[in-house]
């Protein structure tokens, strides 16, 4: 394990990918850890981030100078790299050249940081002090124009840090650096493959499960499908999977779960009607939060009441299948890091899941999703044998297209939303395009009208919005340059089809500052 130290820039994760990418294993944690929460988890070596900060600003975060007396090799990126150098003994200066995007950095000595690389670089700098004197013991291996010091080691240590960014793609040779710190520097090996994601997660699942039941929400999308093969992997037949059909589906969605995933893994599924149940309590309310609440507690109703099913079914057969203590859940890492990453960190992104979990949850949760990334979850889909189908599938939020309309949701509603979710679906499709787009969301302004003509005569329908967006990880997203034909087919097959929308509109909002969804 590497621990990564969040000094409160973007980059942490981006760094704990791109270790992980190097096939070492790597969790974040925030800088205001204590030496011994850090120490506790073992970690091969420690990487200390960048930061928005100046060293000597007041308040800004510092470096227990305890965590590199610990014997634990140390790498120091930008806020991270000064951090270190001050609290080594090395000199931190206000020199008043700042650096910003891309510059040259001439690499003077190699050393082992720097071995077998081009003697100038082209780096991505972000950063106002630099590095004077490196501390005591330090050889300086690399300068630019504003950075006397931008690169120095201490291999008798382990200790290295650069003043540049190696972890975004602008830094020629980012993943070079990184990867002679920690394999030459660090003694890490390459060893974190989805195949020993599986065998952890499997026996990780196994020690928290024993022998009792689980039941596992397949939603369709590829978290809760890889979850629950996980699981099925590592207590089989102790899982029962349940599929909500809550009335909130888009269209073949029930039919599909069934075909690509009951086929793939032969799992025990139950797919529970309850679209009446869901929609009732759906009734008259437009508040978004409300609306998820409102899933949530649903979803866990019926959850509770699979469960019981599962308990009587085993008794009409004259079997006993003890209770169902455990629900299965496909919360994500970048889930668990927005939300503190600390301990509680699972119940915010619970709610979030599956749209507000209630306070008096019968269940503990499994999470075997909890610490990896979607492109991680979506290997070790390969790697447990799941169909493209399931493994590449698009992203689709629990509480489905309740949040997609925007006002209340009725049956109605749901009808035209569908139809014309079903045309982008397919034409996006027929255009090849998929794979490049993270997710496709159509939303029905239901409660907005406009006047528009079909034929000889005037409308006053509904207008639908496309939001096709492209994104490493749904933390931050854009909005997809679709080809303006395939824009226009969409268009004119819903207007056309969908007789209650004659407006199609195109969101070109990034996010931030918006979000994927528009609730
Ligand atoms: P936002 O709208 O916050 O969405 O940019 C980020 C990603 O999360 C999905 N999403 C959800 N998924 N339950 C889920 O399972 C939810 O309540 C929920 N809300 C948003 C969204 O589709 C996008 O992929």
């Amino acid at each position: 394990l590497v621990v990564v130290i969040d000094f409160g820039a973007q980059y942490a994760q981006l760094i704990a990918r791109r270790v992980r990418e190097a096939r070492v294993f790597s969790e974040i944690m925030p800088h205001t850890a204590t030496v011994e929460q850090v120490m506790a988890k073992r970690p091969k070596a420690i990487i200390l981030s960048g930061g928005p900060q100046s060293v000597y600003a007041p308040g800004a975060p510092q470096v227990d100078a305890g965590l590199f007396e610990a014997g634990v090799p140390a790498f120091g990126i930008c806020y991270g790299f000064q951090a270190m150098a001050s609290a080594l003994g090395g000199d931190v200066a206000r020199t008043g050249l700042s650096e910003f995007g891309r510059t040259k950095a001439r690499v003077e000595v190699p050393g082992t940081l720097l071995q077998g690389l081009p003697d100038e670089l082209a780096v991505w700098m972000s950063h106002g002090d630099s590095v004077e004197a490196a501390p005591p013991g330090f050889a300086a291996l690399a300068g630019t124009a504003g950075a006397p010091i931008a690169a120095f080691e201490d291999t008798d240590r382990g200790l290295a840090g650069v003043q540049w960014h190696p972890e975004v793609l602008h830094s020629q040779a980012g993943q070079k650096v990184l990867e002679h710190f920690l394999f030459d520097l660090a003694g890490c090996r390459p060893d974190w493959t989805p195949a020993s994601i599986v065998d952890d997660s499997v026996a990780a699942i196994r020690a928290q499960v024993g022998d009792k039941q689980v039941v596992c929400g397949l939603s369709g999308g590829v978290d809760s499908a890889v979850a629950a093969a996980l699981v099925q992997r590592a207590v089989g037949d102790q899982l029962t999977c349940v599929f909500v059909d809550h009335g909130l589906l888009r269209a073949g969605e029930a039919e599909q779960v069934e075909r690509d995933y009951v086929e793939a893994t032969g799992v025990d599924l139950v797919v529970v009607d309850v679209a009446d149940q869901f929609l009732d309590a759906l009734a008259g309310v437009t508040d978004p939060e409300t609306k998820r609440k409102i899933i949530g507690r649903e979803f866990i109703r019926t959850f509770e009441s699979a469960a019981r099913g599962i308990v009587e079914r085993a008794a009409a057969q004259g079997g006993d299948s003890g209770e169902v203590e455990f629900l299965v859940q496909g919360t994500l890492y970048p889930d668990v890091v927005e939300s503190g990453g600390g301990e509680g960190a699972a119940n915010i992104k619970s709610h979030h899941n599956v749209g507000g979990l209630p306070d008096d949850l019968q269940f503990a949760l499994v999470e075997p999703l909890r610490t990896l990334f979607k492109d991680e979850v979506r290997a070790v889909g390969l790697e447990l044998g799941l169909p493209p189908e399931i493994v590449w599938r698009q992203p689709f939020p629990g509480p489905g297209l309740g949040i997609r309309i925007i006002g209340e949701v009725t049956r109605d509603r749901l009808e035209i939303l569908r139809a014309a979710d079903a045309v982008a679906r397919v034409e996006l499709t027929a255009a090849g395009l998929d794979r490049d787009v993270w997710q496709f969301p159509v939303v029905l302004l239901a409660d907005v009208r406009s006047v528009g003509v079909q034929g000889d005569g005037r409308t006053y329908g509904h207008p639908v919005v496309l939001r096709p967006v492209s994104s490493e990880d749904a933390m931050t997203a854009d909005w997809s340059r679709l080809p303006y034909e395939v824009l226009e087919t969409i268009s004119t097959r819903i207007t056309n089809e969908v007789r209650e929308v004659n407006r199609v509109v195109l969101d070109i909002t990034s996010k931030p500052p918006g979000t994927i969804e528009w609730e």
